[in-house]
């Protein structure tokens, strides 16, 4: 609890501290004054979260996309303690623990296809970073090393790392880091709200074909997607999309990789995002809940063709991180996902997720809402200045829409979600995967509250 300091001594509280000291990730500092205060959280219980004063949270992002498992898991407690006192350290440069070959081995068996091969990181930049770095080198290595460029789509966010950032497709993010790791090409996503009736629904799969004849096939390493895009609102893909994504691939020999940072571990309903829609990537990237964020790990999932070349003779990936794989986050990734079996937690997702799609869509009835779309526990609401046209707000309404009332009102009523305006504005929720009934209708009441009030707001 924030206790103010007497005249003359020091702020010492936690306020205080994180004001002078903490450099908070994509945050507008300059706005934590006078009465504004920074959201410190202190406690989490299952679906919920604590603030310094003792208030309750739904916790409908599930700490952005990661808490799969819930908060407050003493188990896991339990199992990162084992770990201390068994091997606290070992690095996989030149050597191996038991920990990590263990949640590899695991690994390789959940993942789809012959994805057998795993090459751990400390988060998921450092996933995409390394899989754009074994594209580039698995064709060097199989002689067509002019084949270094990578497709990415449209405001997709894959990370902030310069080579991640080239394929990250947000202007805003990356043309005040530039100039990036060259190489980074954009076609169009799939946003199909936007679309024109009439236009094919596999349009935006042939506009990735268009783009390697453009760039010269002979030039591209990689097309990198997510199953169900997040930046932009959780844009599902066409029937059909990555069965012809997987063609074109194969057909211009490019790695398709499946960057799964949000969409594995349950998020769609199921281990990997890509088993959801079909389709057997060349390599996934993988993060935040491998472990649910109990420790940070992530990982890049290879297949046994694209290994191969760096298993033989005197060949070796020349990339690391000191980290990666670290013994406690093997351990508590392995002790999270024996929670996933125990509770079939994906079993629950797909049980559950119309429910959940059902209460979103009830939220149609508000002028504010032009879209709902997504899956599993992993959705998003567009809003809309006019729902018959799909009018869209200018910068300036967005702004005031969702900096200016939306999140702090949303958070003001105990439910964090986020409200994003990186494509249009949205609403998205990523609930634990153990939200059932009673979460769905927190969610449900104070979604139809807010959004009814920032329709007041914004009316005409
Ligand atoms: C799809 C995707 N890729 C990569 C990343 C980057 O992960 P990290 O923030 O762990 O570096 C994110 C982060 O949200 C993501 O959503």
């Amino acid at each position: 609890m924030a206790i103010a300091p007497r005249p003359g001594e020091v702020d010492t509280s936690l306020q205080d501290l994180a004001r002078r000291h903490l450099w908070m990730h994509f945050s507008r500092m300059g706005s934590y004054n006078g009465d504004n205060e920074i959201p410190i959280i202190v406690r989490g219980d299952g679906c919920y979260v604590y603030d310094e004063r003792g208030k309750r949270y739904l916790d409908g992002l599930s700490a952005l996309f990661c808490v799969n498992a819930g908060h407050g898991r003493t188990e896991l407690g339990e199992a990162a303690a084992r770990q201390v006192e068994e091997l606290d350290f070992y690095t996989l440069w030149s050597y191996a623990h038991p920990r990590a070959i263990e949640l590899a081995a695991r690994i390789a068996t959940l993942a789809p296809g012959d994805l057998n091969r795993v090459f751990f990181t400390s988060g998921g930049s450092e996933a995409v970073e390394s899989a754009l770095k074994l594209a580039r080198n698995y064709h060097r290595i199989c002689g067509k090393g002019q084949k270094h460029k990578v497709i990415a789509r449209e405001i997709a966010y894959h990370g902030t790392s310069l080579g991640a950032l080239s394929a990250t497709g947000i202007t805003d993010l990356r043309s005040q880091f530039e100039p990036l790791t060259p190489g980074g090409c954009h076609v169009p996503n799939t946003n199909v709200y936007r679309w024109p009736k009439d236009r094919h629904p596999l349009w935006a799969a042939t506009a990735i074909e268009e783009r390697i004849l453009f760039e010269g096939p002979e030039t591209v390493a990689a097309v990198i997607l997510e199953p169900v895009q997040n930046a932009g609102g959780c844009f599902v893909p066409p029937d059909g999309y990555f069965e012809r994504v997987r063609e074109i691939c194969d057909r211009y020999d490019v790695l398709m990789i499946s960057d799964e940072v949000i969409c594995a571990w349950g998020r769609l309903g199921h281990y990997f995002g890509c088993e959801r829609f079909g389709y057997v990537p060349d390599i996934i990237t993988v993060a935040k809940a491998l472990t649910s964020a109990y420790a940070p790990m992530g990982a890049m999932i290879a297949s046994d063709r694209v290994a191969e070349p760096f298993l033989e003779g005197d060949a070796s990936f020349a990339h690391g991180f000191t980290f990666a794989g670290h013994p406690l986050a093997s351990a508590l990734a392995m002790a999270n996902l024996d929670i996933f079996e125990k509770e079939d937690l994906c079993g629950h997702v797909r049980a559950k997720e119309s429910e959940f799609r059902q209460m979103l869509e009830t939220l149609h009835e508000l002028p504010i809402v032009g879209d709902v779309r997504g899956a599993g526990y992993f959705h998003a609401v567009e809003l809309v200045k006019d729902k018959e046209t799909k009018e869209t707000f200018d910068d300036e309404e967005s702004e005031d829409l969702l900096r200016g009332f939306l999140s702090a009102e949303l958070y003001h009523r105990g439910l964090i979600c986020r409200a994003d305006d990186r494509g249009d504005p949205v609403v998205q929720l990523a609930p634990p995967l153990i939200a059932d009934t009673e979460q769905f209708e927190e969610i449900h009441d104070v979604l139809h509250d807010v959004l009814s009030a920032a329709w007041e707001r914004v009316k005409r």
